[in-house]
């Protein structure tokens, strides 16, 4: 809190609050700077409170759900299961409430200043308050840090009326899933939506306008998926041109050229997000937003503008992931800081969907290795033999290790690692090390897994790689 009109000094002010915003407060006030956030809702952004957090606390519950729909196979006779969403909903919000109080206290103990309101970027870098609890406060800063993050998109025709069409920012608060729901966009978000839907007893039809789902995941990957969520019933439509809908009684057909309308009593559009850099800078500043409306910066994070940087999703050309925009915290706090520092690699960053089944990877696909010109080698592990796998009873999916073809036909530097099944958004680890250290296959394979465990379809195809299996050719 504090006086309006008075200008207050800092060495770094940032704007936005969220993921890549409260990291660079927290790694830049660990190194001694004096750092100010200005937020206009609250700390933990999208994130926290809209995003991944409370999306995984569903698909969480889905998860449960799952566990006790089978667990007479473990001989545990659960008769009679019911579902009151409202409870997950209740707990979702004690986990959010916990974790928001948690980085409160943290910001607090490291003495980061947390001003109320709409920051905007004006001249000589000084970020003005223009609403809320401090409006008027200006705050100056010797560097700030752009990180104003995103907002769902919609599509033309398609309003937002939190009832019949929602976004993620509406879908996380439901207490009654629907009966029927449409997803439109089968990306990430979709998938992931899709899934916990459909899990928790929904009848569900994705929309895709491209011609698959996961767009950008390895295709084996995403036919895994693909495969379970039409097993499970979950209608998967692709290349769809989605004209419009209309409205009835608490429902919606969903008009889709040259096809059959789509019925259902929610639409979750999930079709990407854009950046929130309405009235982020002010006139002459010098900081440059693209025509999509995202910031440009380069890889120290930083804009056209002198000591201006931007992180997180109004980054332009950068996956929109909570970690990077962490990543891209320190990288800024350390170039502010004159710290030597390597830039993110972004073709190497992990990317974690947590639908079921679950979907992890890190570097190049199958076919963007080819594209580049490696001659590749690839092995691939099904779950189906882990014995790990058979004893939780999930054994649908696979691991998929691309290597550089050495002269003998084995697999040399890593690639890319890219994983569907059982929990392997916890598995990936082992694999983002070896992408980002560029370990042969030789050098991972001679690395030892616990047994039994998940994790050994990372070695046995990591063996395979390096020439010889235990299991696999
Ligand atoms: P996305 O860009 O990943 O996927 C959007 C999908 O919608 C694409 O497949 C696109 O072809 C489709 N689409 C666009 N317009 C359409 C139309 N008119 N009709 C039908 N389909 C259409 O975006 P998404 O899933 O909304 O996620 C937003 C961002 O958040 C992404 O960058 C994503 O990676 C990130 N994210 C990541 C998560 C994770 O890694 N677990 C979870 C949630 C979000």
């Amino acid at each position: 809190m504090s006086v309006a009109n008075e200008v207050q000094e800092f060495d770094v002010v940032i704007i936005g609050g969220g993921p890549g915003g409260y990291a660079a407060a927290l790694y830049g006030a660990a190194a001694g700077l004096n750092i100010a956030i200005v937020e206009r809702d609250k700390v933990g952004g999208t994130c926290l409170h809209r995003g991944c957090v409370p999306a995984k606390e569903f698909l969480e519950t889905a998860h449960v759900r799952r566990t006790v729909e089978h667990s007479s196979q473990f001989g545990i006779d659960t008769k009679d299961v019911t579902v009151d969403f409202s409870v997950s909903q209740a707990r979702k919000n004690e986990v959010v409430d916990r974790l928001f109080k948690g980085l409160s206290g943290l910001l607090k103990g490291r003495k980061v200043t947390v001003f109320s309101g709409t920051g905007q970027l004006g001249k000589d870098l000084t970020v003005s308050v223009l609403d809320g609890a401090d409006s008027g406060v200006v705050a100056k800063g010797k560097n700030v840090i752009l990180a104003a993050g995103s907002v769902p998109r919609t599509i033309p025709g398609f309003d937002i009326d939190g009832k019949i069409v929602v976004t993620s920012d509406e879908f996380l608060d439901l207490k009654v899933l629907p009966e029927r729901a449409t997803v439109i966009g089968g990306g990430a978000i979709g998938c992931e939506f899709a899934s916990l839907l459909s899990d928790m007893g929904s009848s569900v039809t994705i929309l895709e306008a491209l011609p698959s789902i996961l767009v950008g995941c390895d295709t084996e990957v995403a036919s895994v998926v693909a495969r379970s969520f039409k097993k499970r019933g979950i209608d998967i439509q692709t290349g769809v041109k989605i004209t419009g809908h209309k409205p009835k009684k608490g429902a919606t057909t969903i008009d889709i050229e040259g096809g059959e309308g789509v019925e259902a009593d929610m639409v979750v559009m999930s079709v990407g997000r854009r950046p929130r850099s309405e009235g982020l800078v002010a006139e002459g500043t010098g900081v440059v937003i693209d025509d999509r409306g995202f910031v440009v910066a380069d890889g120290y994070m930083r804009t056209a503008a002198p000591n201006v940087f931007a992180v997180g999703d109004v980054v332009a050309g950068t996956p929109q992931l909570a970690h990077v925009g962490f990543a891209e915290a320190i990288v800024t706090i350390k170039t502010i800081l004159g710290e030597p520092v390597v830039p993110v690699d972004y073709d190497r960053v992990p990317w974690a969907i947590y639908s079921n089944p679950e979907v992890a990877f890190v570097g190049l696909t199958e076919a963007s290795a080819k594209e580049k010109g490696y001659d590749v080698v690839v092995k691939k592990d099904p779950f189906g033999g882990n014995s790990r796998a058979q004893i939780i009873g999930d054994t649908e999916g696979v691991v998929k290790i691309i290597a550089e073809k050495r002269a003998d036909g084995s697999g040399g530097q890593i690639l890319g690692v890219h994983m569907a099944g059982p929990w392997v958004t916890e598995q990936l680890g082992a694999g983002y090390y070896a992408v980002n250290w560029e370990a042969t296959a030789e050098e991972a394979a001679a690395l030892i897994q616990p047994h039994p465990s998940l994790s050994e379809t990372f070695g046995e195809t990591l063996l395979a790689l390096a020439g010889r299996g235990l299991h696999i050719g």
